[in-house]
């Protein structure tokens, strides 16, 4: 079992998806069959993280705890905590800091959804580094909606640069950060941009300048999905169901992960199913067992 610490940022406003999301958090909203932040909380438990701190607005708080609970019914251990305004990615280590106690930890934002057959692998080899930082690199068609890898001429990562308009290439930043127990003592060094955010670009320059951050890439097998326009966000949605109908299996599913890990038993297991006996995820969840 990891002894890395999971964070999962679902704050923000969501203003680029209104007025969808002016009643409802954005990582609430459903991904075809399950709400957003499934799939990122799945990503934690697949790489054995099993204490996570969520971090929302103090005002959606109260239904992501609805949804979510203590985490006992997948076998994880969820503490939650507030940002009370989107001050910037970097702020999450700030606001977690007496959480993570000097752990390493996994920091993942609530609206990135990540599919790939090695991703247990990539993610475990992620997570035995004790030192320095490891981010996932994505080519994208449209570098310049994202924070953006900058290399010199032997392909050795120099830079990591946020929105630029002249992306120096089209080696995106996924938002899954795995960092060392510094992360928030170097937070606190970062400046509000002129934006007025503290940036995770400058957060990870930090690492890079001293040599301490591996940019691993994410390649063809892999999907990254976007859901900050409303046109990608239908896209994920029919990516999902694509996949699960085509191959009879769910993608972003806690409750498998669990099982699979032992982290719950079958009773346990069970229980679940019952709970959604009405819909194909409680039939799924019962052919598990
Ligand atoms: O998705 C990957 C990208 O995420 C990275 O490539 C970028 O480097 C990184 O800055 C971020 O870019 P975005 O444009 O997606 O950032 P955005 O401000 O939209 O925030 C991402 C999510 O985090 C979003 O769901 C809202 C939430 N958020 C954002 C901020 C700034 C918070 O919960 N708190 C915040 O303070």
């Amino acid at each position: 079992m990891s002894t890395r610490k999971g964070l999962i940022l679902a704050g923000g406003t969501g203003s680029r998806l209104w007025p969808i999301t002016q009643g409802l958090s954005k990582q609430l909203m459903p991904i075809y069959d399950k709400p957003m932040i499934y799939y990122p909380l799945s990503v934690l438990m697949l790489s054995g993280i099993r204490e996570i701190a969520i971090i929302t607005t103090p005002q959606d708080q109260a239904q992501f705890q609805n949804l979510l609970g203590d985490g006992t019914q997948w076998g994880v251990q969820i503490t939650w905590l507030v940002q009370p305004s989107p001050d910037g990615l970097a702020q999450a280590y700030l606001i977690a800091e007496d959480f993570l106690a000097g752990d390493p930890s996994a920091l993942i934002l609530g609206d990135n959804i990540f599919f790939g057959h090695g991703l247990p692998e990539l993610l475990a080899s992620a997570d035995r580094l004790s030192e320095g930082g490891t981010v996932f690199g994505y080519q994208v068609a449209d570098p310049e909606r994202y924070g953006v890898v900058g290399m010199n001429a032997d392909g050795q990562v120099t830079q990591i640069v946020e929105k630029p308009e002249v992306p120096p290439s089209q080696l995106a930043i996924t938002g899954l950060y795995f960092l060392d127990g510094t992360a928030p003592e170097r937070a606190r060094q970062v400046k509000p941009s002129p934006r007025g955010e503290l940036e995770i670009a400058d957060l990870l320059q930090s690492y890079l300048a001293e040599g301490n951050l591996s940019v691993e890439r994410m390649g063809r097998g892999y999907a990254w999905l976007d859901t900050g326009t409303h046109a990608s966000l239908l896209d994920a949605a029919n990516f999902v169901r694509t996949l699960q109908s085509r191959q009879g299996m769910q993608t972003g599913c806690p409750e498998e992960i669990a099982f699979a890990a032992g982290w719950i038993n079958a009773g346990q297991l069970k229980v679940q199913a019952a709970r959604y006996a009405k819909t194909e995820y409680g039939t799924y969840l019962l052919g598990l067992l």
